[in-house]
């Protein structure tokens, strides 16, 4: 149909006979010339017709904008003066010598431009003219070239991409799943995978030793801008190799991505980080290190404090006091800081104390707070030190149990860093190690796993069942800018250590063998040392594109209410299907909760 593309021509195609196809960007008429820019997945090229063809312009005046053309025409020079800078195909323009309309278009509900502001809703309800904006194709081009990138590197090592089921068993990776009711076993449910986790492992215990895949994983969890309840990993595991040699090949791969995709070039090697070093500077797992602040413990300054809001978790065992000094933050307002204590509060945090620094040489007399009263200057002067407080900063703290410090600081942290341009360097990877095995659930009483039940720890079984709250894991996380792109681990390989873990997840002889029958079973036949990881595909595209969320770089995703708008799903089904499936519903489609 076509000879070229639009987006393609060039001077090097000055004089010829082109035959292009597309969509009608914009019309304009210009006092007896039409111009049109067409539009296809190559980009815009001007077309301009003249009463000379008194056919073709009648045409072209009656079309509108997202028609389909089919034009050939000639390419020429655009008069001087009239070269647009902004367009690829800015110097040339193609003389229409005939039009066809391919096909019409309603007036499109948004117009297709990368520049307007269209409400989320809108754009996902009519997607598939949304991924018509140039901005849109240009994320979806560059998830293929990542895809594709990714494939090849995997696959000059000598990885398998091999398939794994999508109607299978639940895999724990701590969301609810997604569950699928079987016609043929009734009462029974297939559940959609949280990740292939055990299929991996069965395919290292199969001989395998390299497994990939770009796979899509399912998780029925409260959604952000960077978690959706369908998603793609690139989902990797290898046999016979150890954390350090999976980590090395995994950079390796990230670093070629970013080289490739975006001309970037990343640390080498990745800077590694145990966890316990990331919550107490940063106060996070995934630390964005462009930030250049940092939370400072002063518990020990703060335990004989007059001040029960810092001497109370100074003094608690799972307690925490931390101080974070913003340079300059004494310019900040008070109903900036207002505001910054509301935002901590999101979080937990029952208050957000500073002081200003005006002037550190004068002593107690020169810091401004109302808590400055509560400890004796030699306190307030260790604090300072500590936490290198200069003039004119302001010095936050934080206060409470550890996990609510944690999560307030740490956020108050990236929201400084990001509201105030601190950040330093574009690209900030590392990879997160030795985090706990477990954590203990306070309401459920129990430990949970921080990664999955299948996480090798890295002490004897002697050691884990002995103190399961201090042992860490084999796992490693990787953490770009802030985001967790990738994570992974050494896996168990033995029956008994899997057992012994899942005893201490409190997941019982009964309930192991019911559920994870077959991989105790697996295990016993000669299951090799095996490791791997999962990378977010979206999360990477994301952070490659510059897109504020995932739902950008996913042709079709779901709304934060986990729906999808164009399909309008889900929705209701016949209750033929439900009766095929041996289901009653608890409250029948159509009768609102009042009526029960
Ligand atoms: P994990 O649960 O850490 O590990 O997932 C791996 C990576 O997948 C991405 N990710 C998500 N992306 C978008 N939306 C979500 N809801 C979502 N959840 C996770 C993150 C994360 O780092 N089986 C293990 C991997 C392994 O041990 O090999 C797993 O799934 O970028
Ligand atoms: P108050 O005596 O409660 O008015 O608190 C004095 C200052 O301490 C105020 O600036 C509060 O915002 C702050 N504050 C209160 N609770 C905490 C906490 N848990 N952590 C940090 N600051 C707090």
């Amino acid at each position: 149909m076509r000879s070229h593309k639009c987006g393609e021509l060039n001077t090097q195609h000055l004089g010829q006979s082109v035959a292009l196809c597309g969509w009608v960007h914009r019309r304009r008429d210009h006092g007896g010339v039409i111009f049109i820019d067409l539009r296809d997945r190559a980009g815009l090229v001007q077309v301009v017709f003249d009463p000379d063809a008194p056919e073709s312009f009648s045409i072209a005046e009656s079309v509108r904008s997202e028609y389909v053309l089919r034009i050939e025409g000639i390419v020429r020079d655009r008069p001087e003066g009239t070269h647009n800078p902004n367009m690829t195909t800015g110097k040339i323009e193609v003389l229409a010598k005939s039009i066809e309309v391919l096909n019409e278009s309603e007036t499109p509900p948004f117009p297709i431009e990368s520049e307007i502001e269209v409400n989320e809703e809108m754009r996902l309800r009519f997607r598939y003219i949304d991924l018509r904006r140039t901005e849109m194709q240009h994320k979806m081009k560059v998830r293929r070239d990542v895809t594709r990138n990714l494939r090849q590197f995997l696959d000059d090592k000598e990885f398998f991409e091999i398939e794994t089921p999508y109607l299978t068993k639940a895999t724990p990776e701590g969301a609810r799943d997604y569950i699928v009711p079987s016609r043929t076993h009734q009462n029974a449910f297939f559940a959609l995978p949280q990740s292939p986790q055990l299929y991996k492992q069965l395919l290292m215990i199969a001989g395998m030793e390299r497994y990939y895949q770009v796979v899509r994983c399912f998780r029925d969890e409260d959604l952000r801008a960077d978690r959706q309840p369908e998603f793609t990993q690139l989902d990797i595991e290898t046999s016979f190799m150890n954390e350090q040699e999976i980590m090395a090949i995994m950079e390796q791969m990230i670093r070629r991505l970013f080289k490739d995709i975006i001309d970037v070039d990343l640390a080498d090697p990745f800077p590694v980080m145990s966890y316990s070093e990331a919550m107490r500077r940063f106060g996070s797992d995934r630390p964005d290190l462009r930030i250049p602040l940092e939370l400072v413990d002063i518990a020990e300054e703060m335990r004989e404090v007059d001040f029960k809001v810092f001497s109370g978790p100074a003094n608690d065992p799972h307690g925490r006091v931390v101080a974070m000094r913003l340079p300059e933050g004494g310019e900040l307002s008070r109903k900036e800081i207002d505001d910054l204590t509301k935002f901590v509060g999101i979080y937990g945090a029952k208050g957000l104390a500073y002081i200003k620094v005006n002037d550190l040489a004068a002593g107690v007399e020169g810091l401004q707070s109302p808590i400055v009263k509560f400890a004796p200057d030699e306190v307030w002067a260790k604090v300072m030190a500590k936490a290198g407080a200069q003039n004119g900063d302001l010095i936050f703290f934080g206060a409470d149990k550890a996990d609510v410090v944690n999560e307030a600081m740490g956020a108050l942290r990236v929201k400084l860093g990001l509201d105030r341009g601190l950040l330093e360097g574009d690209w900030k990877p590392v990879w997160v190690i030795d985090f706990p095995m477990f954590a203990w659930d306070e309401k459920a009483q129990r430990y949970t796993a921080i990664h999955h039940p299948f996480t090798a720890p890295s002490c004897s079984i002697e050691e884990l069942k002995a103190d399961p709250s201090h042992a860490l894991s084999r796992a490693y996380d990787l953490v770009l800018n802030g985001t967790e792109v990738g994570g992974g681990s050494i896996r168990i390989n033995r029956t008994d250590m899997q057992q012994i873990v899942f005893a201490i997840l409190g997941i019982g002889h009964d309930e192991a063998r019911e559920k994870f029958g077959f991989l105790l079973d697996a295990l016993k036949y000669g299951a090799p040392p095996h490791g791997g990881i999962a990378f977010g595909l979206d999360r990477l595209v994301m952070l490659m594109t510059g897109a504020h969320s995932i739902r950008d770089v996913i042709a079709f995703p779901k709304t934060q209410s986990a729906a999808c708008p164009l399909f309008n799903a889900p929705a209701f089904v016949s209750e033929e299907q439900l009766k095929e499936l041996g289901i009653k519903l608890r409250k029948p489609a159509g009768k609102d909760e009042k009526q029960e």
